[in-house]
């Protein structure tokens, strides 16, 4: 048998006595992380078709400064940091990501290249920890972008309903229940609680706490879709914006 570890894992970067293919679980974190990242970072910097009245691309909003009165660069840039912040430190993303691209480890039951484990109890996975007060940025984003999915009704001609309308609606409702799945939400509610009833609000943290763990238990699926749907709502902005398509009204 190999040279492993306590837990029995073969020591050195990709050994493992696991016999399926388990990198390939892998390759879809690698293909659509990486293509989110490209495509939002491209957007991001690109600055423009991000507004066609009444839809605003999810990647602008607040929308600040746009006239470029103080800030000569990309609106996108000066609010990206609170949602990128917000996914980056997400619990689940973190798994993912220190899987497919930081390969620490690359798998279940897999050696990884180290040799001490410190978790994320040091510089810089450390920082990993803020992740709580993202969530609280985070809930302000939602604000606005619940905001903005409500201005989507309301055309220059009057109100109705356009494919972009739902587009952003279902958006919203997929970044909120993300949001609010959270487990540092959960965690909050009541994860820190040995006994409900005994403490203050007991019956109304309880309610709170098992709605979060209902949507907290789907939280993965949840980051999924939500990050594809926010791709893909400004997508459909930047392709209307630039007349590439029309919008179609439905209402
Ligand atoms: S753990 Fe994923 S958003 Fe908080």
């Amino acid at each position: 048998m190999a040279d492993s570890d306590a837990a029995g894992i073969p020591r050195g970067f990709g050994k493992t006595e696991r016999e399926d293919a388990w990198w390939i679980e892998n390759l879809p974190f690698i293909i659509v992380l990486g293509a989110f990242a490209i495509y939002t970072t491209w957007r991001a910097f690109e600055g423009k078709f991000y507004w066609t009245d009444p839809y605003l691309s999810p990647f602008y909003s607040p929308l600040i400064d746009p006239e470029h009165h103080w800030w000569p660069f990309s609106p996108a840039i000066l609010i990206l940091g609170g949602p990128l912040g917000f996914r980056l430190t997400c619990y689940y993303y973190r798994k993912a990501y220190y899987r497919a691209f930081l390969l620490d480890p690359p798998s279940c039951a897999v050696g990884e290249g180290r040799k001490h484990y410190h978790g994320e109890t040091s510089f810089p996975f450390i920082l990993q920890n803020v992740h709580r007060y993202f969530f609280y940025i985070a809930v302000i984003f939602v604000a606005f972008l619940w905001y903005d999915a409500i201005r989507a009704f309301f055309f220059p001609q009057g109100f109705g309903v356009g494919v972009g309308t739902l587009v952003m609606l279902l958006n919203i409702v997929l970044l909120s229940i993300y949001t609010f799945s959270c487990h540092s939400l959960r965690h909050l509610a009541g994860g820190k609680l040995d006994c409900f009833s005994c403490s203050t609000f007991g019956p109304v943290r309880h309610t709170a706490w098992r709605g979060i763990t209902r949507l907290n238990e789907n939280h993965m699926f949840w980051a999924w879709a939500s990050m594809i749907s926010v791709g893909l709502t400004d997508l459909y902005i930047r392709l209307v914006a630039c007349g590439a398509i029309k919008d179609i009204r439905l209402l």
